[in-house]
């Protein structure tokens, strides 16, 4: 099992960020939306430096002794009307899966939408990606509906599952 922590990305991790997204993201299943485009550790440095007040989005890593094995993205939706809404983005490297990393992440991301006045988390998966929608639904995201041709793949137009959280407002002390 490993032993791991999850805290918030430093724009020190963009380096093991990126080249997490890069493994992942080579993965033949094909499991993640931004695959080939996935920015470098320059642009990847900055956009981390720049969340550091935010309140629109953040990145979580999960940690090892042997460095960052897992992220999440989450990021504020900017209409006016829907401010209330976070989408998010999740990966754990292969070798660390099965092991409430991914669960883990999330807890924070609900974590992160409770304090930031977010009160519903969604996100797209690939219909074949039945892994994410075991722990989607496991946590308690329910399916919203079927995107068709909603995202570019390999000179195509593939489909996507949307799923949704309601995040319950933490109680007063
Ligand atoms: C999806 C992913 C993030 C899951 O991360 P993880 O750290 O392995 O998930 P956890 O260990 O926290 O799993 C929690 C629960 O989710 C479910 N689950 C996770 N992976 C599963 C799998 N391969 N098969 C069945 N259920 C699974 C189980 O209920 C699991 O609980 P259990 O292990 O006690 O049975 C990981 O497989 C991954 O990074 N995949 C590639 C990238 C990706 O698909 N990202 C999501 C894009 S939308």
């Amino acid at each position: 099992m490993s032993n791991f922590t999850i805290r918030q990305a430093e724009p020190g991790d963009a380096a093991a960020l990126v080249q997490l997204a890069r493994e992942v993201g080579a993965e033949p299943e094909g499991w993640l939306i931004s695959t080939s485009e996935w920015r470098g550790a320059g642009d990847e440095r900055r956009y981390l430096r720049s969340l550091r007040r935010s309140r629109d989005a953040a990145v979580f890593v999960a940690e090892t002794p042997g460095g960052i094995v897992g992220r999440l993205s989450v990021g504020r939706d900017p209409h006016p009307a829907s401010t209330h809404v976070a989408d998010l983005g999740l990966m754990v490297a292969k070798g660390h899966r099965r092991q409430g990393i991914g669960r883990a992440l999330l807890e924070r991301a609900v974590d992160w939408a409770q304090r930031m006045g977010v009160s519903k988390l969604e996100l797209h998966v690939f219909p074949h990606n039945e892994p994410a929608i075991q722990l989607y639904e496991a946590f308690g995201f329910r399916r919203e509906g079927y995107r068709e041709r909603h995202y570019r793949r390999d000179g195509g137009l593939v489909d996507a599952v949307l799923m949704a959280y309601e995040v319950m407002p933490t109680l007063p002390e």
